[in-house]
């Protein structure tokens, strides 16, 4: 449902009773008028691999898959897209393969895409990347778990939040794209920062105060930061 038709159903108080995640502040950013997005970053950081392995979770109409300029490509979703149709937990269970770059855009709730980014930290070669998508919402409706409408980014925002107290890796969010969050792995074992009891229920709100913790870089800040790792 997009937000004008859910909007013309329900009136501010109704909203405000129905849904704890309800908060007026909206983040003004136009995606459309950025034109970088996480295929220019993805690409970028598999070039500087020989040989690079690129693994996709989450697949769908494989925008992304196809246009990442590689032969050997692994992509995962239960539905469609990708060459494996499975879910990443049943994918991660079976898999004896290491990748050099790694993009998380599966199923976008917290509790998934953290479990997707501590089994992808295991099979990720040193120096390599793990790519994140929506890590911006702008909205509450887009950022509410359950899905509300279509334009949806969830509440993935979170596991900056672990991000960026887990040690040896460099972490931070492009402004392009709805949010591409980039995490680089500098060491062989990396142990993620789990905060999940005091993370799990925070709402969009929190987003809003707690993301001034969070680094974010403009698209050509990040294109060079990939670039020189
Ligand atoms: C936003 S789409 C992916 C878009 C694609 N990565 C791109 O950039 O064009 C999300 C996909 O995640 C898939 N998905 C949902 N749950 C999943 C799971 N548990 N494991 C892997 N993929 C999942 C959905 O089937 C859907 O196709």
């Amino acid at each position: 449902m997009d937000k004008k038709a859910f909007e013309g159903k329900l009136s501010m108080e109704e909203h405000q009773k129905k849904f704890d995640n309800f908060c007026d502040t909206v983040i003004e950013i136009n995606w459309n008028k950025i034109l970088y997005n996480r295929i220019s970053f993805i690409s970028l950081a598999t070039q500087k691999f020989k040989n690079c392995k690129y693994l996709e979770i989450g697949c769908s109409s494989n925008i992304c898959f196809n246009a990442i300029p590689l032969i050997n490509k692994t992509g995962v979703d239960p539905e469609k897209g990708g060459n494996i149709r499975d879910t990443s937990d049943n994918f991660f269970k079976n898999n004896k393969k290491n990748f050099d770059v790694i993009f998380i855009d599966g199923l976008h709730q917290y509790e998934q895409c953290r479990k997707d980014i501590i089994n992808s930290l295991k099979i990720l070669n040193e120096n390599g990347f793990i790519f994140l998508h929506d890590m911006i919402p702008r909205t509450w409706l887009e950022e509410n778990v359950p899905r509300l409408q279509s334009v949806w980014s969830g509440n993935v925002w979170k596991v900056a939040l672990e991000l960026i107290k887990t040690k040896e890796i460099d972490f931070f969010v492009i402004k392009a794209d709805h949010g591409v969050g980039v995490i680089k792995k500098k060491k062989e074992n990396v142990v993620y920062h789990d905060d999940y009891e005091s993370i799990k229920n925070l709402k969009f709100k929190d987003f809003l105060n707690l993301n001034e913790k969070i680094k974010y870089l403009d698209p050509e800040h990040a294109l060079e930061l990939i670039l020189s790792h």
